[in-house]
């Protein structure tokens, strides 16, 4: 029997139990958390998402600001713009939204970001400390899967987990977290040799590669658990890196393309946020 995990289901009752939460602390505190976005540039798949973001904050009543800047913008505007929101005591998280035009030095930006506002994780204290297995903000993205782990009970102690990809976004931080969570941990990537051999070996599949449909089914062995963070358009159709159809009867657990890892990331955003919130009202 294979498990469809419900993403979309979760990712809405975690946004629900925040804006609870967030009525009761505005009530103690006299202030919501505060997310600020910053969007640079035309480019349409951000724009989806920062409208996604933003509707997210009005729906768990977060105070949100968003900046939508110019794609002529430079790096030196933007590094202004962090410092002023570093500053800014009302604002609990700040979330630059890549990919940025190629103008701009994204390392440059990514490390202006307060790392106690950085709610994407991407900082490298908060990076670095997710590696020393210590407890921070963490990637939205692979923090959503751990969440999924969590609510379907799914064991990842001593489990053998591979992960298709090394981004800096997904990949790397959802090794780190396994590896937290005390899996054995194997990545894989462009250079890898035999990627299917790997992953027979694995009990938990998480493909992050950026490749329509590319696990199958001679990648999967019988019960593994398979997550698909892959968003690809194909012939008009959104699909993931793994061929849903072709492995799904081998999966005891999988995620949907779309509604399975997509609605966790907004949905950790916000706890993350709110995360942030309470460490600078010493709450946590
Ligand atoms: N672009 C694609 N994914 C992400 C993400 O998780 N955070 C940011 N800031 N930009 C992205």
């Amino acid at each position: 029997m294979t498990t469809i995990i419900d993403g979309k289901a979760l990712g809405q009752k975690i946004r629900s139990n925040i804006a609870g939460e967030v009525t009761l602390l505005k009530e103690k505190l006299g202030r919501k958390p505060g997310l600020s976005v910053v969007l640079v540039g035309d480019d349409a798949a951000s724009q989806v998402y920062v409208n996604m973001k933003e509707k997210a904050c009005i729906e768990a009543g977060f105070n949100s600001s968003i900046y939508r800047l110019g794609s002529n913008t430079t790096t030196d505007e933007l590094l202004n713009l962090i410092d002023d929101l570093n500053k800014n005591d009302n604002i609990d998280g700040i979330l630059v939204q890549l990919p940025l035009p190629e103008q701009i030095d994204e390392k440059k930006v990514l490390y202006k970001i307060d790392p106690s506002k950085d709610v994407d994780g991407f900082h490298p204290v908060n990076v670095g400390l997710l590696n020393i297995g210590e407890d921070t903000l963490f990637p939205c993205t692979p923090y959503g899967v751990m969440k999924i782990f969590e609510e379907y009970n799914i064991e990842l102690s001593g489990k053998n987990a591979v992960v298709i990809g090394r981004s800096n976004i997904v990949g790397k931080p959802m090794a780190a977290l396994l590896l937290k969570a005390n899996a054995t941990v194997t990545i894989c990537h462009s250079r890898t040799k035999d990627i299917p051999a790997l992953c027979r070996n694995a009990d938990i599949i998480v493909a992050a590669v950026g490749i329509p449909k590319f696990v199958t089914a001679d990648f999967v062995k019988d019960g593994a658990v398979v997550i698909d963070v892959g968003i690809n358009r194909l012939e008009g159709k959104l699909v993931g890196d793994v061929d849903y159809d072709g492995i799904f009867d081998k999966c005891s657990y999988i995620t949907p393309v779309p509604g399975g890892v997509g609605p966790m990331t907004i949905a950790m955003l916000m706890y993350n946020t709110l995360k942030s919130f309470k460490v600078r009202n010493n709450l946590l």
